[in-house]
């Protein structure tokens, strides 16, 4: 057998051996490449007589042809399998059930859904929605709420205090709503009814208990807001939120730098069954503090005293959710778990309506 036979019989069978594109392009370059066998053998031809460039050009030339014409053969038939292999694999099976649509699955958290819920029933009522930074000036959180320096009652809100800055100033993450009652009334003048729902921090962690929680703030600033109007409006949000007819309140002095005289709001309710019943029952439970706005209060917004006063509260958001949806632990709130916002969310599109009903 010729020598250009064995090469041709060499490359064919490593053309046949090809199983994917990247070994059927090795044999093309070992063979037509630059460097490769037949290209080699097509140099030659300048160095032959022209006798022996008839024939032997002529073989060489049949030659490269015919590997040519066998590597494209095979490149199609591989390229072919692999579109029937892809195929075979991606079959779809149109007996499964349709995917759900985004707006089927997705779940609103409940804490959002109860900054929706006091809302609706404060907007209601004629109120508007203010708000201000997580990240606080000492002067907003506490001396403009008329904590003195130094006073024990900074120390019961375990704060998270900011290194100092440049001038000596130590900013501290908002335990509380209140300071936004003061952001508000710089900016506007009274009447002023605002409800302020919001992030709020204290070094606190346990199944009741996280260092970030959720409050909203009451304030009703104008020349004759009283107790009586403040017990009405408490008693109108509690009947609404608890969607019950009647509620039991139990107003028990307290002290709050802010506010004076203050309070503490309970509401009656019934906790011996797996979920609390509000509207019934012999227990009590403190849902609330609240107040008239403290003179020196008045003062930090830029109010003068003797002609505005006002009444505020604020009520942690976390408790009540889970008083009112049953939910056990307040940590599984914040953990991100799908399946506990799965069980526990609501519907994106029903948001909650006074009259429409609020967590139908
Ligand atoms: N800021 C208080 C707290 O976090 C709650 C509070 C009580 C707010 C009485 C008020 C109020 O506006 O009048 O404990």
């Amino acid at each position: 057998m010729s020598e250009l036979e064995t090469l041709e019989r060499t490359l064919l069978a490593d053309i046949d051996a090809a199983g994917d594109e990247g070994s059927i392009e090795a044999v093309r370059v070992g063979a037509l490449g630059k460097k490769g066998s037949i290209s080699e053998l097509l140099k030659t031809l300048g160095t032959m007589t022209p006798e022996e460039r008839q024939t032997r050009g002529a073989q060489i030339n049949a030659l490269k042809t015919t590997v040519a014409d066998a590597i494209t053969a095979r490149k199609s038939a591989l390229k072919d399998r692999a579109i029937a292999e892809r195929l075979a694999r991606e079959t779809v099976d149109i007996s499964l059930p349709v995917r759900s649509s985004p707006v089927e699955r997705g779940r609103i958290h409940p804490i959002s859904q109860i900054v929706d819920e006091i809302t609706a029933i404060f907007g209601d009522m004629g109120f508007s929605i203010a708000e201000g930074p997580d990240i606080e000036t000492d002067y907003y959180n506490f001396t403009a709420l008329n904590f003195p320096e130094g006073h024990p009652a900074r120390e019961m809100h375990d704060t998270f205090f900011f290194n100092e800055d440049e001038k000596g100033e130590r900013k501290v993450l908002r335990t509380h709503t209140s300071p936004v009652q003061i952001r508000t009334m710089e900016a506007q003048d009274p009447p002023i009814r605002i409800i302020i729902p919001g992030k709020t921090y204290r070094q606190d962690s346990d199944a009741t208990h996280s260092p970030m929680f959720h409050q909203v703030e009451g304030l009703v600033v104008d020349k004759s807001a009283n107790v009586a109007n403040m017990r009405w409006v408490l008693e109108e949000f509690c009947k609404a939120f608890f969607e019950v007819d009647q509620v039991t309140m139990r107003f028990r002095p307290s002290f709050f730098p802010f506010t004076e005289p203050s309070f503490e709001v309970d509401i009656q309710c019934d906790r011996s069954g797996p979920i609390v019943k509000f509207g019934e029952g012999t227990d009590w439970m403190e849902i609330l503090g609240c107040g008239m706005v403290h003179p020196n209060v008045l003062r930090s917004g830029g109010l003068d005293p003797d002609e505005y006063q006002g009444f505020a509260w604020g009520m942690g958001l976390d408790r009540i959710a889970m008083l009112k949806y049953g939910m056990p632990d307040l940590r599984d709130f914040f953990n991100a778990d799908v399946r506990w916002m799965n069980h526990y969310g609501f519907r994106p599109l029903d948001m909650p309506t006074l009259f429409g009903g609020l967590s139908a």
